[in-house]
Parts: C-alpha cells; sequence; structure tokens
C-alpha cells in the first residue's frame, strides 16, 4: 500500500499532530507527515514537529497586504510539500477562495463539538452555556464555510455537572486524538466516497489496496 504524504496546519499546541506523529511512527496510519505549516511562529506544535524531525514553515496573514495573498502563500507552502492531504489540526483562520482552489476535497479539519452545534470559537464554553449533556469532536472535510464542510467521523463525550470550558475540553480533546488518526486512515485507504455532503464508509479492501479518496 502506497503511504498518504500528509500536511498538517496548526496554531497552537500541537496535541492532535502529536495524535498523528505518533500513529505513523507506530505503524498505525500509512501516512507520512510531510510538513507542518502554522500562521503562528510561537505555536508549540512548531516544536513537537521539530522534535519528531518534520520540515516546518511559518506563514503569517501579517506579512501579506491582502487576504487573497495570505491563502496563495499557505496553498503554496503545503503544494510545494508535495502532500496528498491537509490537515487543519488546532488551525485557528477561516481559509479563502484562493487555498479552497488547491484543497477543497483534499483538507480536513477537526473540530471540538458535534457539528452542527457549537461551530467557530470556543466550542466546549458554547456547549456548556448551552446545556446539553453531551458533546464531542468532529472530523470533517473543509468548505468555505465556518466548521460546515461534510462530516467524515464523530464522536460524542458527556458534559459532566462539574465541568468547565476547559476540563471539557481536555475529555473531547482525548476522544480527538482518537478520532483524527482514525479520518486520516479511512482516507489513506481510499476508504471515503463523497456524495452530495454525505460522507460514505467503505468496507476494507481484501488487498487492503490504497485507491485514495474518491467522489471529489
Ligand atoms: C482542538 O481541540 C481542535 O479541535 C480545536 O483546537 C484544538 C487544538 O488543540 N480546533 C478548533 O476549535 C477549530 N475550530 P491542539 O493544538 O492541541 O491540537
Amino acid at each position: 500500500m502506497s503511504v498518504l504524504r500528509v500536511a498538517v496546519l496548526v496554531s497552537g499546541g500541537g496535541t492532535n499532530l502529536q495524535a498523528l506523529l505518533d500513529a505513523a511512527a507506530a505503524g498505525d496510519l500509512p501516512a507520512r507527515i510531510v510538513r507542518v505549516v502554522s500562521d503562528r511562529r510561537s505555536a508549540v506544535a512548531l516544536e513537537r514537529a521539530r522534535g519528531a524531525g518534520v520540515p516546518t514553515r511559518v506563514v503569517r496573514p501579517r506579512d501579506f497586504a491582502e487576504r487573497a495573498g495570505f491563502d496563495a502563500a499557505l496553498a503554496a507552502a503545503l503544494a510545494e510539500s508535495g502532500a496528498d492531504l491537509v490537515v487543519h489540526a488546532g488551525f485557528m483562520r477561516i481559509v479563502g477562495p484562493a487555498y479552497l482552489a488547491a484543497w477543497s476535497g483534499r483538507c480536513v479539519n477537526v473540530h471540538p463539538s458535534l457539528l452542527p452545534a457549537f461551530p467557530g470559537l470556543d466550542a466546549p464554553r458554547q456547549a456548556l452555556e448551552y446545556g446539553v449533556r453531551y458533546s464531542g469532536c468532529t472530523v470533517h472535510f473543509v468548505d468555505e464555510g465556518v466548521d460546515t464542510g461534510p462530516v467524515i467521523l464523530q464522536e460524542p463525550v458527556p458534559v459532566h455537572p462539574d465541568d468547565t470550558p476547559e476540563t471539557l475540553h481536555r475529555r473531547i480533546q482525548q476522544a480527538e486524538w482518537r478520532l483524527l488518526p482514525a479520518a486520516v486512515r479511512l482516507i489513506a485507504q481510499g476508504r471515503l466516497r463523497l456524495e452530495g455532503r454525505r460522507v460514505h464508509i467503505l468496507p476494507p479492501t481484501e488487498t487492503g489496496e490504497d485507491v485514495g479518496c474518491q467522489g471529489r
């Protein structure tokens, strides 16, 4: 089976990046992390990437006069790495048309809620304030909206009566560390087919043949 080349976009701590690095190192993921790109020089995730010997790049919006310039530079930094797939793992920016023209259908995001509930910032806080009994996490394809793309996988997580946004987020992240590698594995195995908004998960092939992400 050929190995999927994965680039990861990060803004912060990088625990989801770490989950992907660990799964790949353990041989649990038919994928190789080929580059990590951040919009922030100070992102701890960049240290995790360097620690794993993965090349990094910083592309900051403030270095571009216009938003479209940032999007195009981001798309180019990812393309240069030869990536087949881009994972937004705690990347706290909305991507624009210049980015999506290059990567639509080949980029996924992890979000700390059961979408379509609580998109955008501070999802665990939104869930607590709403008073839901369960929240969770979602891995979905990225589209032009805010956390609106087709859902690949979701996992529910219970909300405890004494939760703060921080304790709930930590519990959700533990689910994310399972869910994100599982979604990347399905893509690497060519087991996703997109039909409208619905993502069908195909059974494993007997040969384990890698046929890529279908239906784009
Ligand atoms: C994760 O919980 C991810 O779901 C969330 O940021 C966190 C990043 O953690 N993303 C969003 O809220 C995007 N809307 P990490 O840097 O430790 O992986």
